[in-house]
């Protein structure tokens, strides 16, 4: 069941929403080579948890972090710990806040230092097809046309569109109805109403779109090593059109 949320509601998310986009944009901030993941963790645990709210990960299925760090070929779901990012490489940063009742959801992908132009050309691509679907997003539109058009996007640019992973809708839980495929065809799937909140997160690979889950039961990298990169946002749909909660107030 899809949950529509009042304007109420979607003040109060706005809120969950500037927190988890703050903390990602004190994460990025703060990243620089020789860091380790669990030191970028810290920064955004420190920002969640200073402003009120509680990182809407932390101990969710029992993941260990306040954020999820995933570094270069690791497409989602890193665990913070002790690997130290270098000059060159490329982390995303995702996050969640609860506050007042609700959460927030959001992820980034930073460059470490300078990055190869293949590595800034994922994730500009990626970067793009999030906000064409943003754009997109209104009432009376279907899901799969903001899959079709996120997988043409980033096809049309030689990567491919994970499958095994999809956004969400965001609430009282951290995931809600309906699955947000970045793939799909439009004309399909059910049609956007005002009062929905959603996730939309394409988690674009260079190579392949194969990915594999390591024996940590959390870390999901690409099955041929290749970069991955990951942009999300929560956005609530309105009469005029789409509204990203997830931006710094
Ligand atoms: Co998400």
């Amino acid at each position: 069941m899809i949950a529509i949320k009042s304007s109420k509601e979607i003040v109060k998310m706005q809120r969950a929403g500037a927190i988890t986009a703050e903390a990602i944009l004190a994460a990025g901030e703060a990243i620089k080579p020789g860091m380790t993941t669990y030191e970028i963790d810290k920064v955004v645990h420190r920002y969640i948890t200073s402003h009120g709210a509680k990182p809407s990960f932390l101990g969710y299925g029992g993941f260990p972090g306040s954020a999820c760090v995933s570094v270069n070929d690791v497409v989602i779901h890193g665990i913070p710990g002790p690997l130290k990012v270098h000059e060159g490489d490329i982390v995303s940063v995702d996050v969640g806040a609860y506050i007042d009742g609700y959460h927030g959801d959001s992820c980034k992908t930073f460059a470490v230092g300078e990055i190869s132009d293949a590595a800034k050309a994922l994730m500009k691509s990626t970067e793009e097809s999030l906000y064409l679907a943003i754009e997109m997003a209104k009432p009376g539109v279907r899901l799969g046309d903001l899959g079709a058009a996120i997988q043409k996007y980033n096809e049309d640019n030689g990567y491919s569109v994970v499958r095994d992973f999809v956004g969400h809708g965001v609430g009282k839980n951290l995931h809600e109805d309906p699955e947000v495929p970045n793939f799909g065809k439009a004309g399909h799937g059910i049609r956007l109403a005002a009062g929905m909140v959603i996730a939309i997160e394409p988690m674009i690979n260079e190579g392949t779109m194969g990915v594999k889950i390591l024996p940590d039961g959390w870390t999901v990298k690409t099955k041929d090593g290749k970069l991955s990169a990951h942009f999300e946002h929560t956005i609530a749909i309105t009469n005029d059109g789409a509204m990203i909660l997830t931006k710094p107030s």
